[in-house]
């Protein structure tokens, strides 16, 4: 049987440049696969490119996005739009640029099935259920809201109901979690996993940060540099990554697949044990310092081409032109993982409320 989805050789260019270089991907039904990578490493071009919603100077520009055996680039825009949102759906980072500020929640809910000829009253009575299906109380009353009244937890979770409207076979949800504070995220992610156990929707996670997504899925691909530098399942991942930069990426995580880590120190007699350093002090503690690369990883200078390592996974060292393995060069802080700098400005300016 054909995945559900494949990228064959994948390129997008934003004008001249060329962003994303041949991705190739294949995901089966029903699987659950993170796509991770730093900040501006083409992982949202890449989805864009399969919602075929680029716009210029953004284009396609080479390669083939295939769902369910079907052909998507070069769809002209009247196909697109039918598949956009049944077929496949993606859930934003931000949901304010997603939902129209000028329209009620309700409506835009009930637009996103009426725009795939659902009929008007049917969509109105799927939506108040979907609403409280995805966690917002009085759905009645608050269908009649518009965006700004609502937080950013209560914006994504209409987001999520817009883009499971149509029950797709594909959820892309693209950090959807980042602009939202640690609880409201958690229990985000929580919902969106267990509709997709509903529903029984193939799914792809974006994220910068591998620990908020690993324990939801089955597989890894690791993007660097507009290349899928390591494919591989999860816990593979995690026990033996084979691309310098997925060590890198993991150095400051706990291995949230690994089942045999003892458990949290107990408190002995009622003290706190001494904070020995500010990571320590913060609760990080545990966290392995992110310039700690495993050993097994320093010696990897010499490049390599992807390699197939064993069935259903690949690795392989990237070179930029300079001829020197960028994955290495990188300064601390812009490896993720390591958490510093998520919480900006933008969040504490979010509103205040229920997730
Ligand atoms: N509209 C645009 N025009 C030109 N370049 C863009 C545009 N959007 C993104 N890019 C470039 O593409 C790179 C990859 O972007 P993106 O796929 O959004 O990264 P991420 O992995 O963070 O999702 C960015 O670093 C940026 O330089
Ligand atoms: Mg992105």
């Amino acid at each position: 049987m054909t995945d559900l989805l494949e990228l064959d050789g994948l390129r997008v260019s934003a004008g001249s440049r060329e962003i994303v270089h041949g991705v190739d991907l294949s995901i089966p039904a029903g699987q659950t696969i993170a796509v991770v990578g730093e900040s501006g490493s083409g992982k949202s071009l890449s989805m864009l490119a399969v919602m075929g919603l680029l716009s210029p100077p953004l284009r396609v520009t080479g390669g083939t996005v295939r769902l369910a055996g079907r052909e998507l680039t070069g769809l002209p825009e009247r196909g697109m739009r039918a598949i956009r949102g049944s077929e496949v759906a993606m859930v934003y980072q931000d949901p304010m640029t997603s939902l129209n500020p000028l329209m009620r929640v309700g409506d835009q809910v009930v637009e996103a099935m009426t725009a795939h000829g659902v009929a008007k009253a049917e969509a109105t009575r799927r939506m108040l259920e979907l609403l409280a299906r995805v966690g917002i109380p009085d759905p009645k009353r608050t269908a009649r809201a518009y965006p700004h009244e609502f937080s950013g937890g209560m914006r994504q979770r209409v987001m999520i109901a817009c883009a499971l409207a149509m029950r797709p076979r594909l959820l892309i949800a693209d950090e959807p979690t980042t602009a939202l504070d640690v609880t409201i995220q958690q229990q985000i992610l929580a919902l969106v996993d267990e509709l997709r156990r509903e529903l029984g929707m193939t799914t792809i996670w974006v994220t910068h940060d591998l620990g908020v997504v690993a324990r939801l899925v089955d597989r890894v691909a690791v993007m660097y540099a507009g290349h899928v530098v390591e494919d591989a399942p999860v816990r593979q991942v995690f026990a033996a990554p084979q691309h310098p930069y997925t060590a890198r990426l993991l150095a400051a995580l706990p291995d949230p697949t690994d089942d045999t880590r003892p458990p949290l120190a107990q408190i002995r007699d009622g003290r706190p044990p001494r904070a020995r350093s500010p990571a320590a002090r913060s609760g990080h503690g545990a966290r392995r310092p992110a310039t700690s690369a495993p050993p097994a990883h320093r010696s990897s200078r010499e490049p390599s081409p992807v390699r197939t390592l064993r069935a259903g996974s690949h690795a392989g060292c990237r070179r930029p032109s300079g001829g020197h393995d960028a994955a290495r060069d990188q300064p601390d802080q812009a490896v993720p993982g390591t958490r510093r700098g998520r919480r900006g400005p933008r969040s504490q300016r979010r509103l205040v409320g229920a997730g």
